[in-house]
């Protein structure tokens, strides 16, 4: 079966029809750039074309960088613009495309989901985290297999800063900083966490864990596992077309 999958992020809005049974990609996927600011309207018409483009007629799974309660609602913004607090994201995205059916959920959350179960945390038990670093961090946290969503802990505070403004990607970029330099911030945030939480594992996604090899090694001191995420930088898109899935045989059932 096919659906297709869209990850909004703070940089681009991609998406692609995805295999559910393999997991991947059907086709290629295609790509815009956010807007700046990222308001609603300008997302949504961003989501628009990369679903045109594909002349794609049938349900679409969707991410957002925030959090989503409801199945819809967003509460909060932190790299897009702020108009979209209190958003019903369904109602906006489904009348943008015309009355195809949408499903929205955060975009860690959605990767954590297509890694657990076609990447790098399949089959693993206890206390997992994806994290994601790119334009924030973002975290999705599983129990056994299921996830605790909207867990936000990119936000975590880390010497007097929001964690994620030290130690994302775009902090990366922004500061021109080296690898190493950046994984030893990315190391110090990793340790807050495991005080916290004490997990078996954490897989690295994100854009960034397509160079994995140029800054995990430089990452020491860390109890759990640390591995990259397989499906590299597509797992929100995966992820998302998987919840959608999910979704529309929740609806059924109920
Ligand atoms: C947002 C999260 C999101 C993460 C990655 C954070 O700033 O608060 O909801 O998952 O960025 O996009």
């Amino acid at each position: 079966m096919q659906i297709f999958g869209l990850d909004i992020g703070g940089s681009g809005i991609k998406g692609a029809p995805v295999d559910l049974d393999k997991g991947d990609l059907a086709q290629e996927r295609h790509k815009v750039l956010t807007p700046h600011p990222a308001t609603p309207d300008g997302v949504a018409d961003g989501v628009l074309q990369v679903v045109e483009h594909f002349g794609w007629t049938g349900p679409v799974g969707l991410t957002f960088p925030g959090v989503v309660t409801d199945g819809s609602t967003i509460r909060t913004a932190a790299n897009v613009d702020k108009g979209w607090i209190d958003t019903d994201a369904r109602a906006l995205f489904g009348e943008r495309l015309g009355g195809l059916p949408v499903t929205v959920v955060n975009d860690a959350d959605a990767a954590g989901v297509a890694e657990m179960h076609f990447g790098a945390g399949r089959g693993r038990k206890g206390t997992v985290f994806l994290l994601t670093f790119g334009t924030g961090i973002g975290s999705a946290l599983f129990l056994d297999g299921r996830l605790v969503p909207n867990t936000e802990l990119g936000h975590l505070e880390l010497n007097g800063h929001d964690a994620e403004k030290r130690a994302s990607s775009k902090a990366k970029e922004d500061e021109d900083l080296t690898w190493e330099h950046w994984a030893h911030r990315v190391q110090k945030y990793l340790a807050h966490v495991e005080m916290l939480f004490s997990p078996e594992l954490f897989i690295i996604g994100g854009g960034v864990s397509r160079k994995a090899h140029k800054f995990l090694p430089h990452i020491e001191g860390i109890r759990a596992e640390i591995v990259p995420a397989q499906l590299q930088n597509n797992a929100g898109i995966v992820g998302a077309a998987m919840h959608a899935a999910e979704t529309a045989v929740a609806d059924q059932a109920s």
